[in-house]
């Protein structure tokens, strides 16, 4: 065997391949996994690992001249984007013409981002997505092992009803109760024991320092601090960062071969390896995956792929808007950056919106409600092959965001009757109320029992998997990890018991 050859590879360090690294190392097979942003473990200058998103500097965004946040105005002034050096950064925002997508980079993938918010399904939701998955076995046992080896747990309630940090959540609240509306409390991979502390004053402040999008220092149960360290500590796993797999073809003994760029943090490409392995799996994205998959059949590397690689793609119909209220109803100078609860009208037949309740983190009082809404937009776009840049583009439309803006909408205008309010139309760099421009939830590409079998092993090739977002047909109805961490637990437990995994 020589240095570069590996039974197994996982490319990316996401949810989806943090959970086949962790699988395959505890089976005994000796796995690579490859992942084109940082390791985040060391303090920068100022001592931290992650800068704040009020102070951002090259540490925020993956090679940017300046941040691009998703609330880039407040006030119609742009006082929220700064300029910063092109450096490996945790947040990146992929622009295509109808949609730009943020992304984590770094070990971890998004877990480093996010918002930590764990929600499973509605059961019947899940069903009529993924028709072909046996939903017993995944609400018996692959959520709530997802949710266990997460650390996904409720936020105190006593603690919730009397902290100031929790104002925000509580008006809002209290707004979708008037218009007829329930409300639930999330799960979160949040510590809520370190953040009472935070608020005491006997712990270093992150979600109560207004830390989340650019990476959080203290407090979440990021993918490098469960299943990635976990993965590392069956001796069997190594980790290679700044690594950016570009290529993947076949060589005709069937194993695979990988071309892989080393970056440095300019950039600049220091060397191109070639690294082969027996098992292949996928974990670098809803964006990744799909590129990788489209450039190695379009190119001819992998001609025997599916025409279904590069279709069913998604953004979970996403869209943030932000309500203005009454003087008399502050939403609290202090807010946690940790979303713990969500307005869920998703059994609503005509307009079905799950709305997390998420902070707007000025330092001073806004008056501002904002939401993420996750809403049921029927709407699928599809990826094609661009030969000259050697990129995959998604052809989605602005006009295709229309349903998910019409759900927003129809919730939000009784949220706004019943408190006698309006919308924000200052927050999103223009006029517009509903920023249906971003997405944080990518999912699909090569969807589950399309592109793939029904367990993600991908059609036309022996030991390739896909285990991350793009299995899902670009909508699940909340917030997506804990889905995609299942759906990848229950992929390793069928590979590893049938498939000669790694040549064993
Ligand atoms: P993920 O994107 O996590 O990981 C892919 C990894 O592969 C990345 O680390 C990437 O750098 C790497 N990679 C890609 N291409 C590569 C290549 N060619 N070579 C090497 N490496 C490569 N979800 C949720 O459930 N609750 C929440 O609260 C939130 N909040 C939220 C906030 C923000 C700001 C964002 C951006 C996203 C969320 N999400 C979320 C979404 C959630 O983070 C997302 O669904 C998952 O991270 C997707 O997991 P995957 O395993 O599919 O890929």
């Amino acid at each position: 065997e020589s240095a570069d050859h590996f039974p197994a590879v996982v490319i990316g360090s996401g949810y989806g391949g943090a959970v086949a690294a962790l699988r395959l190392g505890e089976a005994g097979v000796r796995t690579l996994v490859l992942e084109m942003g940082r390791l985040w473990d060391a303090p920068g200058p100022d001592g931290r690992v992650y800068c704040s998103m009020t102070a951002p500097d090259q540490r925020s965004m993956w090679f940017k001249r300046r941040t691009e946040a998703p609330l880039s105005t407040f006030l119609w002034l742009d006082v929220i984007n700064k300029d910063i050096t092109p450096y490996p950064g945790v947040l990146d925002r992929v622009s295509y013409p109808g949609m730009s997508v943020y992304v984590g980079r770094g070990v971890g993938g998004g877990s480093l981002v996010n918002g930590g918010i764990a929600v499973t399904p509605p059961r019947s939701y899940f069903q009529q997505m993924l028709p072909q998955v046996a939903a017993d076995p995944m609400y018996d046992t692959y959520f709530p092992l997802a949710n266990r080896m997460l650390g996904a747990t409720t936020v105190p309630s006593a603690w919730f009803e009397s902290t100031e940090w929790y104002t925000y959540a509580r008006v809002a609240r209290a707004q979708a109760a008037k218009a007829g509306l329930k409300t639930v409390f999330v799960p979160n991979v949040y510590d809520f024991d370190y953040m009472r502390r935070e608020a005491d004053g006997t712990a270093t402040k992150s979600a109560l320092a207004q830390e989340v999008i650019y990476g959080n220092n203290f407090g979440k149960r990021s993918l490098d601090k469960t299943y990635i360290a976990a993965a590392l500590g069956t001796g069997q796993v190594t980790l290679q960062t700044l690594s950016r797999v570009r290529a993947l073809r076949r060589a005709p003994d069937g194993t695979y071969v990988l071309t892989v760029d080393r970056v440095d943090t300019t950039g600049t490409v220091v060397a191109t390896d070639e690294i082969t392995c027996r098992s292949l799996f996928l974990g670098a994205g809803s964006l990744g995956t799909t590129e990788l998959l489209l450039r190695a059949r379009e190119t001819g590397a992998l001609p025997e792929l599916s025409a279904e690689v590069g279709r069913g793609w998604g953004g979970n119909g996403n869209v943030m808007l932000g309500r203005a209220n009454h003087v008399w109803n502050p939403t609290g100078a202090h807010q946690s950056t940790i979303p713990v609860m969500a307005i869920d009208d998703w059994s609503n037949a005509t307009n079905p919106v799950f709305a997390e309740i998420a902070p707007l983190l000025a330092g001073l009082e806004t008056w501002v409600s904002l939401y993420l809404a996750i809403t049921r937009n029927p709407e699928r776009a599809t990826f094609t092959y661009d030969a000259a840049k050697d990129t995959a583009v998604l052809n989605w439309t602005r006009a295709q965001s229309a349903p998910s803006v019409a759900a927003a909408k129809a919730l939000f205008d009784r949220v706004n009757s019943a408190n006698v309010t309006i919308y924000r139309y200052d927050l999103f760099g223009d006029t517009r109320a509903f920023a249906d421009d971003f997405c944080y939830h990518p999912l699909g590409g090569c969807v589950l029992g399309r592109a793939t079998d029904a367990y993600g092993r991908v059609t036309g090739y022996d030991g390739l998997y896909v285990t991350d977002g793009s299995l899902i047909p670009g909508s699940i109805g909340v917030n997506p990890f804990v889905t995609i961490t299942a759906l990848a637990e229950r992929t390793m437990a069928r590979v590893l018991t049938e498939d000669p995994v790694g040549g064993r």
